[in-house]
């Protein structure tokens, strides 16, 4: 451990990453519960950035297709900043060794996914631009002499010190507890998607930083936007689904109800690539009615472009460039998360958090395709160049208190839970669900019912549906 108070940044996806990248020559400590930083949402992210690279397309046209799909309720300054800092990402991230997928030219090759008016979404290796990310990301993590690791840990209780946070306790696999002392914490762990029965998250993407910093008093916003996204694989009995990419749709594949009918025809104008909440209720309802398919047999280049789909349904015995994919809804992101400011800022003291953890109001109701990767690298980046200029806090003499998240739920109420908030909080909402499903989180112990409570909460409170968040007593009002 060095000697001056180290940056302890908790979650190594695309925001930890770049967050950690950033903050150098400032000593940081990367924590994660997987090894070497894997098993981040980040990781598994099929479709790619977005950005106007394209000569014709302009950043203002990508923050107008943002605010269309975030419903408006998006704050329009994050909005600029964010689409004018795109093509700079992009270039930072080829810097870093990301060979994004280029014509024979040279140039960019870029999709279109749904809610995007033009082809404007930069991929590495097709369908697996996540994992490229993380991996040239990860690379110079490694390399760098300021980013130490330390994988396979869990966080469960801040150190409130001298009025700030001022470090964290972790516990190991064997069970072993660990105090770090720190001038500034930053949490990047990610979604919630694991709180629900169906999700495209990976098992770690619980809303354990979320809870941490609810407990330590930062504030939440926005805890009722969950993102659905219409194309799962439709896997009886699983919690975390392969993710079926949207860019599939942009090249083509349409989707179908039982019958072979077009699902989308008539129910909004872009169709197919209506944006996501629009065709997650659809395919919910349809879902409800016999079942969803994506019929993407008149793709091409499956190896090329979609590997990672191919290799899913394959494993699962289908082959999709023969037979249509059976497809689910399932919670892909949130919106909503720790109050920031563009800068990480959580208001608590010594407490930042970027990426999905955080919310910084620039998805609005409902996040515009291919904008997270965007997000988190480009927020990441402006939180630790921050970071790396900030004074930092002697370590503090003050008495210690610890901020604890509280103990877990045991595994059959999880499951129970996350039943509970798929039919109560999921693509439809009404307040009797909602309502019982608050009162049965109040009898349930643990910190994941307490988040829960929160987001219910939240869902009961925005009585009229806005973006992802669909209340259907209010359209039947
Ligand atoms: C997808 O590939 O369909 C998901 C892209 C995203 O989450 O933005």
């Amino acid at each position: 451990m060095r000697a001056d108070a180290p940056l302890l940044i908790v979650g190594a996806g695309a925001a930890g990453l770049s967050t950690a990248l950033a903050a150098a020559p400032r000593p940081v400590r990367l924590l994660c519960r997987a090894h070497e930083g894997t098993g981040s949402a980040s990781a598994l992210a099929q479709g790619g950035i977005a950005a106007a690279m394209d000569a014709a397309d302009r950043p203002a046209a990508h923050a107008r297709d943002t605010l269309a799909a975030g419903a408006h309720h998006n704050d329009a300054a994050a909005v600029r900043w964010l689409t004018d800092m795109a093509p700079l990402t992009v270039d930072w991230l080829a810097a870093q060794g990301v060979a994004f997928d280029r014509h024979q030219d040279g140039t960019l090759r870029l999709g279109r996914e749904g809610g995007h008016g033009v082809p404007r979404i930069v991929h590495a290796g097709g369908d697996a631009t996540g994992a490229a990310l993380v991996r040239a990301l990860r690379t110079q993590a490694q390399r760098a002499s300021h980013i130490q690791w330390r994988g396979g840990v869990d966080v469960e209780a801040l150190l409130w010190r001298d009025d700030r946070v001022a470090g964290l306790r972790t516990r190991d696999e064997r069970g072993r507890e660990e105090t770090h002392h720190a001038a500034h914490v930053v949490l990047a762990t990610g979604g919630i998607g694991s709180l629900f029965a169906r999700t495209s998250n990976p098992p770690g993407a619980d809303g354990a930083g979320l809870a941490l910093g609810l407990a330590a008093g930062a504030a939440a916003r926005d805890l009722e936007f969950v993102q659905f996204h219409p194309t799962a694989l439709d896997l009886p009995q699983r919690q975390s689904l392969p993710l079926v990419t949207e860019a599939l749709r942009g090249a083509g594949a349409r989707l179908r109800d039982s019958h072979g009918r077009p699902l989308m025809d008539g129910v909004h104008p872009l169709g197919d690539l209506a944006p996501r909440d629009v065709v997650a209720r659809r395919v919910w309802m349809a879902c409800q009615e016999g079942g969803a398919w994506l019929d993407a047999t008149a793709v091409t280049d499956w190896p090329g472009r979609f590997p990672t789909v191919l290799a899913a349904c394959l494993e699962h015995g289908i082959d999709p460039r023969t037979a249509p994919i059976p497809v689910t809804p399932a919670v892909h992101f949130h919106m909503g998360g720790l109050a920031t400011d563009l800068d990480g800022g959580t208001g608590v003291p010594g407490l930042h958090a970027v990426g999905e953890a955080a919310c910084n109001g620039v998805h609005g109701a409902n996040r515009l395709a291919s904008n997270s990767l965007l997000e988190g690298v480009a927020c990441g980046r402006r939180l630790g160049t921050r970071l790396a200029t900030l004074p930092w806090a002697r370590r503090g003499q003050g008495a210690m208190r610890w901020i604890e998240r509280g103990p877990s739920l045991d595994a059959n109420t999880l499951t129970a839970l996350r039943q509970r908030m798929w039919t109560a909080a999921g693509p439809q909402r009404d307040a009797a669900a909602l309502r019982d499903a608050l009162r049965l989180c109040g009898l349930w112990h643990g910190w994941q019912a307490r988040l829960a409570e929160a987001l219910l909460l939240a869902a009961l409170r925005r009585t009229a549906s806005l973006g992802a968040h669909c209340r259907r007593d209010a359209l039947a009002a």
